[in-house]
């Protein structure tokens, strides 16, 4: 028996990284995927290649107007929306004299604001359709802990945890489970990004903090999209139907709460 038999999700930023491969694992598991992106081309590239049961459409979570549009273009085309993965977000690095208003806002309209008002705009199609929900917001390690080049995005990650537990007690009284991930380090081209910031930042050669931080997790390697697929698909299904409110690591053993 497939976990996500005739569920439908919509899954934020996955034209690529991590929340793509979730798309292909909710596939395999059973359920239909919107693939949602800024990047209109590469999500209906990702859909294109995952076949059947997938669709394209373009998302920016920044935008209220695109929010209200891709969630009514979703519904249309699935008839309703059981399972939404908040998954877009951008990330930024900077010792804390040089961080600029102008990069505090882009992060916090995609990483917060972004995760609150798709929370707000899918919910409120669950609660009228009255079967309840599942949304899984993408936190992180750095929500646990400020780093000292990181803050903007760190602080990004901890209001996402913090949103995901007072959404999470405000919704299960609709059925609708709201639960977090909280990856460490994830290789893709997010982390290319990340590893640039660090070989200006702390003068590395191009690759050098990828290799120190994947030899830093207990587990002996970075993490990939794939290590991540089994509690994704876990937080979507019924079987998940009594956690509300919760982050779970998911990190190769980063970090203990
Ligand atoms: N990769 C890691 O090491 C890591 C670690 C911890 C947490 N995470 C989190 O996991 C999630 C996925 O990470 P990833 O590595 O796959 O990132 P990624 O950068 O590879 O993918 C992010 C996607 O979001 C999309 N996006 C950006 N702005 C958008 C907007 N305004 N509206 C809609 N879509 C937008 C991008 O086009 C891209 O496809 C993120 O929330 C990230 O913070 C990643």
């Amino acid at each position: 028996m497939r976990r996500l038999a005739g569920k439908r999700a919509l899954i934020t930023g996955a034209a690529r990284g991590i929340g793509l491969e979730f798309a292909r694992a909710y596939l395999a598991e059973g359920a239909s995927v919107a693939i949602c992106d800024i990047n209109i081309d590469a999500a209906r590239q990702a859909a294109e290649a995952l076949g059947e049961g997938a669709i394209a459409v373009r998302l920016d979570v920044t935008d209220q107007a695109s929010i209200d549009a891709c969630v009514a273009t979703v519904e249309g085309a699935f008839g309703g929306i059981d399972i939404l993965v908040n998954n877009a977000a951008l990330f930024t690095a900077a010792p804390i004299v040089e961080i600029t208003r102008a990069d505090y806002d882009r992060i916090f309209a995609v990483n917060v604001a972004g995760t609150l008002f798709m929370m707000q705009a899918v919910a409120r199609g669950m609660i009228e359709r009255g079967q309840g929900g599942k949304i899984i917001n993408m936190a992180s390690q750095a929500g646990r802990r400020g780093e000292a080049l990181v803050a903007v995005y760190c602080a990004s990650k901890a209001a996402v945890i913090s949103l995901t537990q007072s959404a999470g007690l405000n919704l299960i009284a609709h059925g609708i489970n709201v639960n977090a991930i909280a990856p460490g380090v994830v290789d893709g081209e997010h982390w290319d990004g990340v590893d640039a910031f660090f070989a200006k930042y702390e003068n590395k050669a191009p690759g050098q903090k990828k290799r120190e931080v994947g030899a830093a997790v207990p587990f002996g390697r970075m993490g990939t999209a794939a290590d991540l697929t089994g509690m994704a698909i876990f937080l979507a299904s019924s079987e998940a139907d009594y956690i509300v409110a919760q982050t779970y690591n998911v990190d190769g053993g980063n970090w203990m709460s």
